[in-house]
């Protein structure tokens, strides 16, 4: 059975959560609409009409929920500002009640002995940006960045550790591409430009938090997940190729200096070329001082010719008849480790945290408690992943559990459960699940 301190000391434990999945106050105490308040309103397309008003009433109860945390034993939270709670119309006039609740969340933080990690953007475009055309539009970056500067000044002295974006393709692909996340946009157009200006808002994040914050350690997360070709045919091998290029490529390699991938497909290689000057790939690049990776599952891929540019398909793991969780999400702690592998192989990443892995099952509370041993089998499982990931050397600094609570969960609503803790979202009682005693055990002990 692993221990906590397999990991060493300088390891550092955490639990992650994000302002629109959590905080409510949606349209209180000055904040803005986000993408996400007008998109669960509008497009029908939030399970069962879930949105994220109220979520987990964090905003009220982030001593209670804090010291949860630290009741679980973590050391590090990490969480995200909701852009419109601090910049209403996105930029212009700053709420100051959104200033000072940030302030209250760090010092309660600090208060309990818990370290803040702060997300600077967890997918809560505000409304007013979206309506100009969001991060597909050449006036995001400066808005970016003036928002940036306003969180690096205001929280700098008090926060050190900082992550500028949560998973760029995660947002792009899903809000500008496929159209099932806010705000619902469709078509590669979208797509690229909007990647465009991520990989160009993470890049100068980094640059304003360095110059802003002393003895920062700046980072910036990444979805990412082992692509396995579904069988060694030069069409599943190729398929498998152009997945993982645009899954897992697409931002580590501008960020790192190398510019976008190319590679035999003929769309990616024609958007690198695009944007292949000495300019952009300066602009494009921040030497990081950690890179997350955020990892849930590993991805089995098919040639298939009706699937338009990418011509793939992800095999479900319910058809291989392997098992997954209540999202549908293949359990294989060596995706993992083989993307931990891959990632470290780019010599300048110089340390890698893991920022986000967990998984949704469909619990419920019986007498008063939450058996969820599935729960707690894909800790295990995933945590000996990154252990042997480490003990080969991989320097690995940290690992956060997604998520403290059940909450809201985009497209999903309510209704896929990722918590270490239930949240009953009628009364807002917390109940805490086996595996968040599992937790507790396994970093206190
Ligand atoms: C996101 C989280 C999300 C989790 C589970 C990650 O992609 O950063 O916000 O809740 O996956 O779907």
């Amino acid at each position: 059975m692993i221990k906590a301190s397999d990991f060493g000391p300088d390891f550092s434990w955490g639990v992650a959560t994000a302002a629109a999945q959590i905080e409510g106050a949606a349209d209180t105490y000055g904040k803005g609409p986000s993408i996400w308040d007008t998109f669960s309103l509008r497009s029908g397309k939030i399970k069962k009409g879930h949105t994220p008003a109220i979520a987990c009433d964090f905003y009220h109860q982030y001593k209670t929920d804090i010291a949860l945390v630290k009741l679980l034993g973590f050391s590090v939270f990490r969480f995200s500002i909701s852009w419109p709670r601090i910049l209403p119309y996105g930029e212009g006039l700053v709420n100051e009640e959104g200033i000072r609740f940030y302030h209250e969340v760090i010092d309660e933080c600090l208060r309990q002995g818990i370290t803040p990690y702060i997300t600077l953007y967890h997918w809560d475009l505000p409304e007013a940006l979206e309506a100009e055309g969001g991060w597909t539009a050449f006036g995001i970056n400066s808005a970016f960045n003036a928002f940036v500067h306003i969180c690096a000044k205001t929280y700098g002295d008090k926060v050190k550790n900082w992550i500028v974006l949560n998973e760029p393709f995660g947002f792009t692909s899903l809000g500008y591409m496929l159209g099932i996340h806010a705000p619902g946009k469709t078509g590669l157009t979208n797509f690229f430009s909007a990647v465009h200006h991520a990989a160009i808002a993470q890049a100068d994040g980094g640059r304003i938090l360095r110059a802003e914050v002393s003895n920062a350690n700046i980072g910036t997360s990444f979805s990412c997940c082992e692509v396995i070709p579904y069988t060694q045919s030069e069409s599943d091998l190729l398929a498998a190729q152009r997945v993982d290029c645009l899954m897992n490529r697409l931002f580590i390699e501008p960020t790192l200096g190398m510019g976008y991938p190319g590679t035999d497909w003929e769309v990616m290689e024609k958007f690198s070329i695009q944007h292949s000057t000495w300019r952009h790939t300066e602009r494009l690049s921040f030497d990081f001082d950690f890179i997350g990776i955020q990892n849930y599952f590993p991805l089995t891929i098919k040639y298939n010719a009706f699937i338009p540019v990418i011509q793939a398909w992800e095999v479900k793991a319910k058809s291989r008849k392997v098992p997954y969780t209540a999202m549908g999400w293949e359990i294989n702690g060596n995706g993992l480790y083989q993307i931990l592998k891959q990632f470290a192989a780019y010599s300048k990443i110089k340390s890698i945290v893991i920022t986000e892995n967990g998984a949704a099952f469909a619990d419920k509370i019986t007498d008063g408690a939450v058996h969820d041993p599935e729960r707690i089998a894909y800790f295990q499982e995933y945590l000996a992943a990154v252990l042997k990931a480490k003990n080969e050397g991989l320097n690995i600094s940290g690992y956060m559990a997604w998520t403290l609570m059940d909450n809201f969960e985009w497209a999903e609503g309510f209704n896929a459960r990722f918590g270490l803790v239930h949240n009953d979202f009628k009364t807002q009682t917390r109940t805490i699940k086996d595996s968040g005693y599992w937790w507790q055990q396994f970093l206190t002990c």
